[in-house]
């Protein structure tokens, strides 16, 4: 069943994402973070994998509570986070994605606290803090984990800054999917693209975050760009954990 609420902030957001990124065509970094949501074949999955967000979190957290977007980027998810309510902070490595978070929650008319930052390194855990009015009650990485080079100590300092009870959020592709599978082995193939790809399974998501101190909490969502793909092989999927 879907949530109207939920749904109206969705097409809002991707109708200015769509805007945002006609209006700035001449920027080739836009691609990742706006150019999948609008005219890319992938588009309809990313919009899902939006909507299940939002679910998810709307589940598991009040409204208002203090939220932090891992890896930003250009601040699709994170305007879409502050539209709903929660209280919103946004960090990533890399300054150009920080300066387009900022131009876009200007379009979406949204305050988020937007900072640069290593998830590596822990320098940017107090101006977080400061910012929300506290650590953060809700934590989401979109398509990011994988990109961090060393997990388990990203996750052991996650870990001892985040209070028992906070939730964790993760948005990311399955390795276990054959439709994910075949569109890199096509991309690798047509773009002569070798780029090394490290997701893991939700299974071994788990296990990293249950050395954090973090157990899964709910059910895992997916979405795929097949239909009647069973939600353990699904191309994009959704789930969380809670501090214990
Ligand atoms: C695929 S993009 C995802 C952007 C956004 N979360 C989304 O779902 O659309 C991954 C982002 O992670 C960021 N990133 C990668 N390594 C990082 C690190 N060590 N610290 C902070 N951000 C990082 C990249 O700069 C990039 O913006």
């Amino acid at each position: 069943m879907t949530n109207p609420t939920i749904e109206a902030i969705v097409d809002r957001v991707l109708e200015e994402a769509k805007r945002f990124a006609h209006e700035n065509s001449g920027d080739p970094g836009m691609s990742h973070t706006f150019g999948y949501f609008t005219d890319h074949p992938v588009a309809r999955l990313n919009r899902e994998r939006l909507s299940l967000t939002l679910t998810e979190i709307a589940e598991r957290a009040p409204g208002g509570a203090r939220l932090l977007d891992m890896g930003c980027g250009g601040g699709l998810f994170t305007a879409a986070f502050a539209a709903s309510g929660f209280r919103t902070a946004g960090v990533d490595l890399a300054p150009e994605e920080i300066a387009r978070a900022h131009r876009f929650a200007e379009k979406m008319k949204v305050e988020p606290a937007l900072f640069e930052g290593d998830l590596q390194a822990a320098d940017w855990m107090p101006k977080v803090e400061e910012a929300l009015g506290g650590r953060p009650e809700v934590v989401f990485y979109g398509y990011c984990l994988h990109h961090l080079p060393d997990v388990p100590d990203h996750l052991r300092s996650l870990g001892e800054w985040l209070p028992g009870g906070s939730i964790v959020v993760v948005n990311e592709e399955n390795p276990r999917s054959p439709t994910w599978f075949l569109k890199n082995a096509l991309r690798s193939v047509i773009q002569r693209d070798t780029k090394e790809e490290h997701q893991l399974s939700h299974k071994k998501w788990s296990a990293l975050f249950a050395a954090a101190g973090f157990e899964p909490v709910g059910k895992v969502r997916g979405v795929d760009m097949l239909p009647g793909v069973p939600i353990g092989a699904r191309w994009s999927q959704v789930y969380s954990y809670r501090k214990t």
